[in-house]
């Protein structure tokens, strides 16, 4: 399943009450959606839930400690409150709530509280008459109005054998509200898409690859500007230095033919965008051992790689509504992309001329994008050298135009 929690970073801290045990189904549901989960445990907490199952679920170490010196040499207060997209607290004590709106920092917890930049969501879990006392409900207006967001809590049954509000509410729920805070609205929200990026590397021997100059810069700003206009984006990359996109899941890959796999895995998608620099060719065996100078023929035998691009092209009941791909080219570009829209039956190409200050590796780009049009005319535009976000971001602009017209 995709979520909108994929790579985000998530601090969660684990106040005292009964229902700590719930947040560590809410941890393990947090990584299944690929979210990165890092946990305080106050005092409180750990008289509930111990640090070893929180660092279990999260594998991450735990912090608990104000004044441990080993904790705030590796991880300071400071970073913990920053190093996160955002801090939930769950479940969130009487006691923690009243901290945190009347400033008062006296252990990590209510420390990092105050010194986070970061939306904070709140699910409080306490006794009926606790959440129903004045000073609560004062609290709780408090924090709304200072920009935190209350999850619950439920109403129902308690562990104090009482009845009423108080309830923290079910991780569901919790994940839910949280999902939505990262979901965009954007024009294309609710269609799904697939960007392949990278070069692959073929393998010769354990230690040796055919690869290429490509840096993923370009598919990598593709997603990125799929994902803000709402799509929902997987990302099938080869070997790339470049950072993990946060609300995008990213499959890893170095293969060809792994790359095509994940691909297949990820349809059906509404849009196909093909911007990995896949080898043609393969060695058509890799060697176990690593090759030996004098010891192999100085000729390497290469067998023809799956076309990625083709193969999501092709006519099927799964083949999305938008395939577009790319041709990087030293000479003859627009002609020879021309060629390439009709053989491999994709409805745009993204032509490149790719010389030493454009192209691979570098940040700036000059693109013709041609479209198949009405009669199977092609359309052609020229777009000025510029950086490889604005053309991910042109880009994705005409494939708005393209679903509002269809
Ligand atoms: O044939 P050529 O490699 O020039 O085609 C480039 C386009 O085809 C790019 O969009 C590239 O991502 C895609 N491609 C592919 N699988 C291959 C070769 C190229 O998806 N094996």
């Amino acid at each position: 399943m995709f979520s909108a929690l994929h790579n985000r970073r998530i601090l969660l801290i684990i106040s005292g009450g009964i229902a700590a045990y719930k947040s560590l189904d809410l941890i393990r549901r947090m990584r299944e959606e690929g979210a990165r989960v890092r946990c305080v445990l106050t005092a409180g907490g750990a008289q509930f839930i111990t640090p070893l199952s929180v660092s279990a679920l999260s594998e991450e170490q735990v912090y608990s400690d104000l004044w441990s010196l080993t904790d705030e040499q590796q991880m300071g207060h400071i970073r913990l409150s920053r190093e996160a997209d955002i801090v939930v607290v769950a479940p969130a004590s009487a006691n923690l709530i009243a901290k945190m709106a009347n400033g008062i920092a006296d252990d990590l917890a209510s420390t990092v509280l105050l010194a986070t930049n970061k939306p904070v969501f709140v699910a409080p879990a306490m006794n009926v008459m606790m959440w129903e006392n004045a000073a609560t409900s004062a609290n709780i207006a408090l924090l709304q109005k200072r920009g935190v967001k209350i999850i619950g809590p439920d109403n129902g049954s308690m562990a104090c054998g009482e009845t009423g509000a108080g309830r923290m509410s079910e991780p569901n729920e919790i994940l839910s509200t949280l999902r939505s805070h990262f979901e965009l609205p954007g024009p294309l929200k609710g269609l799904m898409a697939l960007v392949t990026s990278g070069p692959t590397y073929e393998p010769l021997d354990p230690v040796r690859f055919l690869g290429n100059r490509s840096s993923g810069k370009q598919g990598h700003a593709i997603a990125q500007a799929l994902h803000e206009r709402g799509a929902e984006t997987v990302l099938v990359t080869g070997p790339t230095v470049l950072p993990d996109i946060a609300g995008i899941k990213t499959i890893k890959v170095e293969t060809a033919r792994e790359m095509l796999a994940a691909c297949e895995q990820a349809l059906p998608v509404d849009i196909a965008i093909c911007a990995a620099a896949v080898a043609d060719w393969r060695p058509q065996e890799a060697s176990l051992e690593k090759l030996k100078k004098g010891s192999t023929k100085a000729v390497l035998e290469l067998t023809e790689n799956p076309d990625i691009l083709a193969n999501l092209a092709k006519d099927s009941n799964q083949r999305p509504r938008l395939v577009i791909g790319f041709a990087a080219e030293t000479s003859h570009v627009v002609e020879r992309a021309r060629q390439k829209l009709d053989r491999k039956a994709c409805d745009w190409i993204i032509a490149n001329e790719v010389a030493s200050d454009k192209g691979f590796g570098e940040n700036d780009n000059q693109v013709t994008l041609l479209r198949r049009g009405e009669n199977n005319r092609v359309v052609e535009s020229a777009w000025p050298l510029q950086s490889k976000d604005e053309i991910a971001r042109r880009l994705v602009l005409e494939i708005i135009d393209y679903f509002t017209a269809a």
